[in-house]
């Protein structure tokens, strides 16, 4: 259902050119849960962001159900069924969470489904409805709500980057199980946690701009382990 094409992206900085992704190829099947992982710096959210249209690819082309979408705008992407959920999400000063959720769906819902959206997310409708949906909430809070938004849109694609950032550890079952219920849709999410780790149909594994391995969680666990160790390493100047 997506499909992207020796992609690559690079900056201009210190007068020269720096590869941030490099020649990547995939292809996302529909249903199933990608969890994309990888060191920090390694190209994740630049990734994704390039599939929503947030960030503009050098080269290489996106396809989402057969149609090129490499060069449409985030707003087409969204419309042909594309949702996003950033890693530090957006706030937006006088919309109430209600209308972000009525928007998101594009109906006004009644109390007791927007109250469905919120428990799903792990928050008590009746307390945040009517909060406005800016700085005053928690990090973690936001991060809740922007997943409830991305339930409200039943996209057929959904990326999520780091969702799990913020949110207590206690919640995470709540989390990984958001995401199983998410059937029928196909699911990017990048996370750097077990648990969300362990309910990927997929693994893809992203060091330096370039994909390491795909595979199981159990077939790509020793390379994240490596990778992991060699940055360590070189960190400490054992490399
Ligand atoms: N506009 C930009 N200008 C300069 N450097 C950039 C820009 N965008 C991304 N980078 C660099 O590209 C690299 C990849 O960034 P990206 O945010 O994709 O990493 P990530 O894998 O999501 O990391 P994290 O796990 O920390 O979220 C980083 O080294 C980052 O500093
Ligand atoms: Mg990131």
């Amino acid at each position: 259902m997506l499909k992207i094409e020796n992609l690559s992206y690079n900056i201009f900085e210190d007068e020269k050119d720096r590869e941030i992704l490099n020649d990547i190829s995939l292809n996302f099947e529909k249903g199933k849960i990608y969890v994309i992982t990888g060191p920090n710096g390694s190209g994740k959210s630049t990734l994704v962001k390039i599939v929503m249209g947030i960030k503009k690819q050098t080269s290489g082309k996106i396809f989402f159900n057969g149609k090129d979408i490499s060069n449409l705008s985030i707003n087409e992407r969204a419309n042909l069924g594309i949702s996003y959920a950033f890693q530090q999400p957006v706030t937006f000063k006088g919309l109430k969470v209600r209308d972000l959720l009525d928007i998101a769906s594009h109906k006004k819902n009644d109390f007791n489904t927007l109250c469905d959206y919120l428990a799903q997310v792990g928050l008590c409708a009746k307390e945040y409805i009517n909060r406005p949906l800016d700085d005053k909430l928690s990090g973690g809070e936001l991060k809740r709500i922007e997943l409830a938004l991305t339930l409200a849109r039943k996209t057929p694609l959904n990326i999520f980057d780091e969702p799990e950032a913020g949110i207590d550890l206690w919640s995470f079952d709540n989390l990984t199980n958001i995401f199983k219920n998410l059937k029928n849709t196909t699911n990017i999410i990048v996370s750097h946690q077990t648990k969300i780790l362990e309910i990927a149909d997929y693994v893809i594994l992203l060091k330096n701009g370039k994909v390491v391995k795909i595979g199981s969680y159990s077939e790509v666990k020793p390379f994240i382990e490596n990778a992991t160790c060699g940055k360590l390493r070189s960190q400490n100047g054992q490399d």
